[in-house]
């Protein structure tokens, strides 16, 4: 029999916004599957949180802060992940912000600070990470992208700029490193009941019909968004980042999973 393809025992990652939510999610996934996993947050007290998770899994972990929409910050946590493990083998992209604006209200400041986490900020990461993964033939990186980098959603017309983005630069940067080893995938998640979807200045409470409590809300987002009716998880998130880290062939893919969301 051969080997378990869906294990990634001795592999190295590193997770931006691993914090909590669905990169703290993913982190926790490429640790069961056997990765030591580096965790870059913006708040260094989450991180160490997830760090201390994966190392309850029995991984190595490292808890580092960044903010991916500095180049220096990025350049140190990619050196850090580095010089603690020897190299990093997948790199998840995952760090990222929303707010709501109608089109008409948006400044320009608050589209070049949506631009510069979501879209910017993968960018600067997935170079940085190149630099560490080409010489060695091998990686895997992983963009969070979203639904909203599928299809346009009103009041978010920034946000899905941003996630188009990513899937575009993900598909063009995917054809210029396939021959060197390396793949560069897009993770579009649906709905998950992170902080950004819930509490009050999560998506569900700022979404509120009046008299409406955030909990109903977020049932009803849930109920009429998607044919499923229920919302996906941080680790539905983490079962395709773990396939994505393990698999060779698959590159240039922006990969829903979003219970038929943007079908
Ligand atoms: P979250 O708000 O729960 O977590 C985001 C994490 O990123 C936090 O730990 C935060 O500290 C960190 N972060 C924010 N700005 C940062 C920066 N400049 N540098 C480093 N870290 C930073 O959000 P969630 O839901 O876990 O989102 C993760 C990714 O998934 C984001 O890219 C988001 O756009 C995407 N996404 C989320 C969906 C959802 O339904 N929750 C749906 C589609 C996409």
């Amino acid at each position: 029999m051969g080997a378990d393809p869906m294990q990634l025992n001795g592999k190295k990652a590193l997770v931006t916004g691993g914090g909590r939510g669905i990169g703290q999610g993913i982190a926790l996934a490429l640790a069961r599957a056997g990765a030591d996993v580096a965790v870059a947050d913006l708040d260094i007290d989450i991180a160490r949180e997830t760090a201390s998770k994966v190392e309850a899994l029995g991984r190595q972990s490292l808890a580092l802060e960044v903010d991916v929409a500095e180049t220096g910050s990025i350049a140190r946590m990619v050196d850090d992940a580095t010089a603690a493990f020897g190299h990093v083998d997948i790199a998840v992209n995952n760090a990222g912000i929303i707010s709501i604006k109608s089109v008409a209200e948006l400044s320009a400041e608050d589209w070049d600070q949506i631009m510069a986490v979501n879209a910017r900020g993968v960018f600067l990461c997935t170079q940085a990470e190149l630099r560490v993964m080409r010489p060695r033939r091998f990686g895997r990186i992983i963009n969070v992208a979203s639904i909203a980098g599928k299809v346009g959603f009103p009041d978010l017309s920034h946000y899905s700029a941003s996630k188009f983005a990513v899937i575009g630069f993900t598909n063009a940067v995917a054809k210029e490193v396939a021959a060197e080893g390396v793949t560069v995938n897009a993770l579009c998640p649906g709905i998950v009941g992170t902080g950004m979807w819930r509490g009050e200045e999560g998506l569900s409470g700022r979404w509120r019909q009046e008299g409406e409590s955030e909990e109903a809300s977020w049932e009803r987002h849930q109920k009429t968004l998607l044919p499923q009716g229920v919302a996906q998880t941080p680790e539905d998130m983490g079962q395709l980042a773990v396939y994505l880290a393990c698999a060779e062939h698959v590159t240039g893919q922006a990969i829903a999973v979003d219970g038929g969301f943007s079908l």
